[in-house]
């Protein structure tokens, strides 16, 4: 098989992280004997500094022209004045509407031995391993009208939940395919007592659920989710979301899990390639020094050769290999604490290389 990537390094740490994903993505090659054409493409500041422009024109063909995306991460204070649409973060906006990446994925899991890094006591989080499925491209960050408007009593706002049947039901069916795959247990998370959006929202789920007779269903109102993540989050395995409310918890639950630097994220469309991401940013505090922890971005890599290349032996290889190397007691900067000594980006990547050659090892 043969397989196009684009690779969008971004900035800051960005650079570090996605190097480190391609040299552990050759391995995996000649271990699974698959090929990957790659190409590399700016965009945020990197992209600012060559062209002008957060998302050059070149940028969205090479990742239109590939099967799947994997990006680094976008910003950083060099960046921090300019207007809003000439910003980094107006690139990965503009790179995820035009992939029409409408399914976010974010897989949140409590790692045993990092469980002391999370704000939660131990007996809350452990065990904690769920998905949050947030709807990306429609609700109310795109719904019109947007406006403000001066009116004789003073300023008036204005922003819309907007979702037609179909944007609904396109993202409830990636979470209970998902859900099949998984504990079978789907969460939906919404507004019903209140949002119109989101009665039909329920109705939608119910509807779909009729054709995933062995996904057990939950309905909840997204305060009390926003309470039961931090209460009991073992409770979750599937979870699925408007846009809003998606950001919120899936920013909740990063931040249960302690380990920024172990957050993957996939975002998906219904043809064209995946996006796929770290869920932190570019770090300009350790830019450039080799203190960037990989392991986000090799978790992507996972799911991308799950969800976009259909590699699923060296996708859940890749995954073990990253779980075999903390719990061997292999930690980057962010996670060392005092007990441990800290590695550097490019050490943890060659340990990441040696358990994939153990992990494959191991079944042959
Ligand atoms: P950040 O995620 O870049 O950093 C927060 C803290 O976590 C920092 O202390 C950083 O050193 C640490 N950290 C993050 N990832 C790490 C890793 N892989 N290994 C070790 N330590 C890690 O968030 P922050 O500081 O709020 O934002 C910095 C820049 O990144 C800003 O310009 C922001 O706009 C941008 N950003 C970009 C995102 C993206 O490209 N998707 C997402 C979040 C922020
Ligand atoms: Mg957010």
């Amino acid at each position: 098989m043969q397989y196009r990537l684009a690779v969008l390094p971004g900035d800051g740490i960005g650079r570090e992280v996605t190097s480190a994903a391609l040299t552990v993505l050759k391995k995996i090659e000649s271990l699974f004997s698959f090929s990957t054409e790659v190409e590399e493409a700016d965009i945020g500041g990197a992209a600012i500094d060559r062209f002008g422009h957060p998302l050059p024109q070149r940028t969205v063909e090479i990742c239109q022209a590939s099967d799947a995306v994997l990006l680094g991460a976008v910003g950083g204070p060099k960046w921090d004045n300019l207007p809003g649409d000439l910003r980094p973060e107006a690139g990965l906006l503009g790179l995820r509407k035009t992939l029409q990446v409408f399914a976010n994925l974010r897989p949140i899991r409590v790692f045993p031995e990092l469980m002391d890094a999370s704000p939660l006591k131990r007996e809350v989080v452990e065990g904690s391993h769920f998905i949050i499925v947030r709807e990306l491209t429609g609700g109310l960050y795109f719904g019109e009208p947007k406006e403000r408007r001066q009116t004789a009593n003073g300023l008036e706002v204005v922003d819309t939940l907007h979702y037609t049947e179909d944007e609904i039901e396109r993202i409830v069916r990636v979470a209970f395919d998902l859900a099949t795959k998984r504990r079978g247990h789907l969460t939906s998370v919404d507004k019903a007592n209140v949002l119109e959006s989101s009665r039909v929202w329920r109705e939608v789920v119910q509807r779909v659920a009729l054709d995933y007779p062995q996904v057990q269903v939950h309905h909840q109102l997204v305060d009390s989710a926003a309470m039961m993540m931090v209460q009991k989050p073992t409770f979750f395995d599937v979870v699925v979301t408007e846009n809003l409310f998606g950001d919120i918890l899936s920013d909740e639950a990063a931040v249960i899990t302690g380990s920024l630097g172990m957050l993957p994220s996939a975002s998906l469309s219904s043809r064209g390639p995946g996006l796929y991401e770290p869920v932190h940013g570019s770090a300009p505090d350790i830019a450039g020094q080799n203190r960037a922890n990989p392991l986000a971005t090799l978790l992507s890599l996972s799911m991308l050769l799950e969800h976009s290349f259909s590699q699923h032996e060296a996708a859940s290889v890749l995954e073990k290999s990253v779980l075999s190397v903390i719990s061997q007691g292999y930690r980057t900067a962010d996670l060392a604490g005092r007990h441990h000594q800290a590695l550097s980006t490019t050490e943890m990547t060659e340990r990441v290389l040696a358990a994939l050659e153990d992990q494959v090892g191991c079944q042959t």
